[in-house]
């Protein structure tokens, strides 16, 4: 298999952003595609934003951010993105049909040799790779949000995945400064959506009988448990759209009850208020991302 030297991101939003920007910081030639020039637009914003930021604080060289923005594109137009690309790594929206479209327009335009794989945690690759024509490169690497911060990423083959689509992945994300997880069979959430989804799924349900308020509960998962933030903060950092389409492309795969949202969690989605994102969730947060005050739910 050919050395891993550029890497091609689907999706711009708050993963395949800070996804592109790290691949790039790691020295590969990177592209993050999106079908919005206006998304592309904020992600820049922002990757400029947090890397002035790094530089000031002495996190980073200027040179290590320049050099990595030099070698970071931004493009609406895939085909050429992905024409001369090692591995793609989709971080698109949690929507199957979607991913499935894409996987299929990925075999297509991009090399024999070249990976595909998705930063999904609920959708396994499996359910992908049916869409190409090279099931045995195609796999899931996931990682973590803010991935400019969290080490973990999981990486997880189907049982048509060649262990060299492996074992490439897994030395991609080394490259990437990630302590790799390797899931051994699939299963939605993986490990670490699993410990989360568990957590997550008892505090909503604490907070929907009445047993104490949301913000009480952030609170015992920050001062009793010493979690970096409580479940309901998390949910609005990964956005309240995803913890809810993570459970419903969770229960259209197991058809268990105890897979669907819980009732309030789709009452958020409804009223979309997606979290930080949307400057509101369970949380007001002002134009900088900074948490306000509880909303009123
Ligand atoms: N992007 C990039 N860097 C960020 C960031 C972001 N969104 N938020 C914070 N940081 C970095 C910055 O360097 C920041 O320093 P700075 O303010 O000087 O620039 C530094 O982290 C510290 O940030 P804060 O002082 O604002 O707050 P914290 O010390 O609480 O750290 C946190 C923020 C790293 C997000 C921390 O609260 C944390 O680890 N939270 C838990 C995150 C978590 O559990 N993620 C996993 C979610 S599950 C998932 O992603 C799976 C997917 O499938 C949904």
């Amino acid at each position: 298999m050919k050395d891993i030297e550029k890497v091609t991101v689907i999706g711009s939003g708050t993963m395949g952003r800070q996804i592109g920007i790290v691949a790039a910081l790691a020295g590969f030639t990177t592209s993050i595609v999106d079908i919005s020039e206006d998304a592309l637009s904020a992600a820049k914003d922002e990757l400029h934003r947090r890397m002035d930021r790094d530089v000031e604080k002495g996190r980073r060289t200027r040179e290590d951010v320049d050099a990595a923005f030099a070698r970071l594109s931004l493009t609406t137009n895939q085909a050429e993105a992905v024409a001369d690309t090692d591995i793609v790594i989709e971080a698109a929206v949690e929507d199957i049909d979607i991913k499935r479209k894409v996987f299929a327009q990925l075999d297509e335009q991009s090399p024999k040799h070249a990976i595909l794989a998705t930063n999904s945690s609920n959708i396994v690759s499996s359910r992908l790779a049916d869409a190409t024509s090279r099931p045995e490169k195609v796999c899931n690497m996931h990682f973590f949000n803010p991935v400019l911060v969290m080490k973990a990423c999981e990486v997880v083959g189907s049982d048509q995945t060649s262990q060299e689509t492996l074992e490439a992945v897994e030395n991609l994300a080394v490259a990437m400064g990630k302590d790799v997880i390797r899931v051994r069979k699939e299963i939605p959430g993986f490990v670490a959506n699993r410990l989360l989804a568990a957590i997550r799924t008892e505090a909503l349900k604490l907070y929907q009988d009445g047993y104490a308020s949301f913000e009480d509960i952030d609170t015992a998962a920050r001062s009793a448990l010493r979690h970096p933030m409580g479940p309901f903060e998390l949910m609005d950092l990964v956005g309240i759209d995803v913890a809810y389409l993570i459970r419903k492309a969770e229960y259209d795969q197991t058809g268990e009850e105890d897979s669907l949202p819980s009732p309030v969690l789709e009452k958020m989605y409804n009223s979309g208020n997606y979290g930080k994102k949307t400057g509101q969730g369970w949380y007001v947060y002002d134009e900088q991302g900074n948490k306000v005050r509880p909303s009123d739910v």
